[in-house]
């Protein structure tokens, strides 16, 4: 098996080759001066088992660009099988058509990377596993959210109330309450699909002098913790902190979630970034040597 250090994922890519002991292929990447990517593979892959370590975070169009061109270049050059690891998959939030005229966008991701050679996918934390069922080649999803729970832990803080900001993703607080602990509850959510304003009800919830975590699956603008965190203040929780998969951080997200009252956001190295305090190589390595 050899692994391909995806220029998105360069330092997760070396620490899962570590954890295989398996070779790491560097990757010489440039962007032309018109915008269009280049990238070479700096080693053999003949007859190997090769994995793509590539995150598709922003700028994704980019980043997806160079999985396809890494994926096909691996097949031009003999490679047996090419498993692309994609810890963080963009355009997943488009699973469904919710507006006349749409399209599942993840779906023509998917169809994209076969054409480009890749046989396998390895995905984390995806937004809506059961899209991977349509994707025409094997797609797994593995999950991190014990991994963040574990940090709590560690932090001294099990127990902890574990919340979802929407209904969608109390699966996730789910999991998270089994290594904490303690109890779980989400809160109900609107997002406006032409503006993508979010709006949150009041709801009732045991928290008074509780440590709370919310846990979900990507912070992008901030708003939906944002939006959260002004409910849960009312409710006089002891302190309230905030796990996420994927902490793309967009613009003042990590700002303005600070600032709305959070004592510390946790994210994993899916998207590295400054709250990237949880690596996913242990996790992706136990599952690519299965
Ligand atoms: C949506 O359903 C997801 O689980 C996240 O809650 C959402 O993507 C976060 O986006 P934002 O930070 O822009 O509110």
């Amino acid at each position: 098996m050899k692994i391909i250090l995806g220029p998105a994922s360069t330092q997760l890519g070396k620490e899962i080759a570590q954890l295989l002991e398996a070779e790491p292929v560097p990757v010489a990447c440039k962007t032309f001066p018109d915008g269009e990517s280049y990238v070479r593979l700096e080693g053999q892959v003949q007859n190997e088992d090769v994995i793509i370590v590539q995150t598709t975070s922003p700028p994704q169009d980019t980043r997806l660009m160079q999985l396809a061109l890494m994926a096909d270049s691996a097949k031009r050059n003999g490679a047996k099988r090419i498993t692309a690891a994609v810890p963080y998959l963009a355009y997943a939030r488009q699973d469904k058509i919710f507006l006349q005229g749409e399209t599942i966008s993840v779906e023509t991701i998917a169809r994209m990377l076969k054409a480009a050679g890749v046989a396998r996918l390895l995905t984390v934390n995806v937004h809506e596993e059961k899209v991977l069922a349509h994707f025409p080649f094997q797609a797994k999803n593995i999950s991190a959210v014990a991994l963040l729970a574990q940090y709590f832990v560690k932090k001294g803080n099990a127990k902890a109330f574990a919340l979802s900001p929407d209904k969608g993703a109390l699966l996730i607080a789910e999991e998270a309450k089994k290594v904490l602990g303690g109890e779980c509850g989400y809160l109900e959510k609107e997002r406006d699909r032409y503006t993508g304003q979010v709006t949150m009800e009041k709801k009732k919830l045991d928290i008074k002098g509780k440590t709370v975590i919310i846990f979900d699956d990507i912070i992008s603008s901030g708003g939906t913790i944002v939006a959260a965190v002004k409910i849960l203040n009312e409710l006089k929780p002891k302190e309230i902190y905030v796990a996420c998969v994927h902490p793309l951080l967009i613009g003042e997200a990590e700002k303005l979630i600070l600032q709305a009252g959070v004592d510390e956001i946790v994210g994993t190295d899916s998207v590295p970034s400054s709250v990237s305090k949880v690596s996913l190589a242990p996790l992706i390595s136990k599952e690519l040597a299965r």
